[in-house]
């Protein structure tokens, strides 16, 4: 039995999706965590594209059950609207393989209301360029205690003041919901495998990433106890999805952001394009302060490093392994958002491979300069990569011996 946490290194977008799903065949249980449909996981086989939001990205496999978290924030809208788009295109989803916590809090539209206006009324400078999707209030209103949990959907009259139009959705929701501490508690005594499904990144973190340029919630491994119910010393191995380069949508600090021809080359071969909001992703150079600073807080034991076919066609490459701030050069991430302001990276040059890595299977058919990259940054990080993804697709992987 192993339980195993995927987590976001970066600002999100990692491919969590994709790593998620690659394993999710040999786990019983794949659980959402924490996050909403803030989130867009993609996960392509062969020509089929699936853009997950809410539905933890293990549901491809039909064996595997899937669990939607009590540290998730569901709207039931989305909820139902994606369970319906998959069924549509022959996907199992059914109370059998999807099963929703109880204890989940709901996205209400009074929510996503306030995230809009709330927006809107920030000063330029402090707009976080969030979703929209109502998440910070939802998540505002889980710790002020003045949440609905998704179990008034069991009671609807009784809840059909708050509830207001979606208490005509009780019915189809209710038949998912399950006491969620009590089964997953439960496959962890029966020795099952199960994988934690983390949504956006370390970077993003209430409290460990950029705030107040972050999200509400933890993606963190520590997340993935709470919002889950599973304790810290059942915790196997915590695998760390680390894009080749860095991206991030919204505002926020982001020292190796370039803003030049290299940038928009990194957007255009990487489609870096939202999977929710369709935004054109800000791209930058690999941060090795960035991703050592995640390795820290989430305990990460593996690497699993997307995206290297992205860099193919680089003549070179820069890796930031420190910043310099006030003429002192410092190797890890300041806590102070005016000091992370403040910091210039400091890089190696690497010389590009100029070569496809697409479709290669096994670590020794990769280029000998894309090696040298991946040692490089494996030495710069300090964790070892036990996965490498060269293409969007499940097959385009190679499994580091
Ligand atoms: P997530 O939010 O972490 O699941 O990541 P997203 O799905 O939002 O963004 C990752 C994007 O990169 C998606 O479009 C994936 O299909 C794609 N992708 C994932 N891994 C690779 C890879 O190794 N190479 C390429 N070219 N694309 C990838
Ligand atoms: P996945 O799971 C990238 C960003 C938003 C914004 C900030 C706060 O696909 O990696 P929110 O709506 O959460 O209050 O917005 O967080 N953000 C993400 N960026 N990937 C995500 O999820 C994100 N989820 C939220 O752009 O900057
Ligand atoms: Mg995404």
């Amino acid at each position: 039995m192993t339980i195993d946490i995927i987590v976001g290194t970066q600002w999100g977008d990692e491919g969590k999706g994709k790593i998620t799903d690659l394993l999710a065949k040999e786990k019983d249980l794949v659980v959402r965590y924490q996050g909403g449909n803030n989130a867009g996981h993609t996960v392509v086989v062969g020509e089929d594209v699936f853009k997950l939001h809410l539905i933890p990205s293990g549901i491809l496999f039909p064996e595997t059950i899937c669990v939607i978290g009590n540290g998730v924030v569901v709207d039931p809208e989305v909820l139902l609207s994606e369970i319906e788009a998959l069924q549509a295109r022959g996907i199992k989803v059914t109370p059998a393989n999807l099963k929703i916590s109880s204890s989940a809090h709901i996205i209400l539209p009074e929510h996503k209301e306030r995230d809009k206006q709330q927006e809107e009324s920030r000063a330029e400078g402090q707009k976080i360029g969030t979703t929209g999707r109502g998440i910070g209030p939802a998540y505002v209103d889980k710790i002020n205690r003045s949440g609905l949990r998704m179990e008034a959907f069991l009671r609807p009259e009784a809840n059909s003041k708050r509830l207001g139009s979606l208490t005509a959705l009780a019915s189809r929701i209710a038949p998912y919901f399950i006491d969620s501490i009590e089964y997953i508690n439960e496959a962890v005594r029966q020795k099952k495998n199960i994988l934690l499904e983390g949504a956006q990144g370390t970077m993003l973190d209430v409290d460990h990433g950029t705030y107040p340029f972050v999200t509400s919630s933890n993606p963190t491994a520590g997340g993935a106890c709470t919002g889950s119910g599973i304790g810290p010393t059942k915790i196997d191995k915590v695998l760390g999805v680390v894009k080749a380069y860095t991206t991030r949508v919204g505002e926020g600090p982001f020292p190796t952001e370039l803003n030049d021809a290299t940038g928009e080359l990194l957007r255009q071969q990487g489609k870096e394009f939202g999977t929710t909001t369709g935004r054109p992703r800000r791209c930058g150079w690999f941060d090795a302060v960035v991703v050592r600073h995640a390795v820290m807080v989430n305990s990460i034991t593996d690497l699993v490093i997307t995206k290297l076919d992205v860099l193919d066609d680089l003549d070179s490459i820069k890796l930031c392994t420190a910043y310099e701030l006030n003429g002192k050069k410092i190797t890890h991430l300041p806590g102070d958002l005016e000091l992370l302001k403040g910091c210039k990276p400091i890089y190696e040059d690497v010389p590009g491979w100029k070569a496809p890595t697409t479709n290669i299977k096994k670590y020794k058919d990769l280029p000998a300069k894309a090696k040298s990259y991946l040692k490089k940054l494996e030495k710069a990080v300090g964790v070892k990569i036990t996965i490498i993804s060269t293409g969007a697709r499940r097959s385009e992987t190679i499994k580091v011996k």
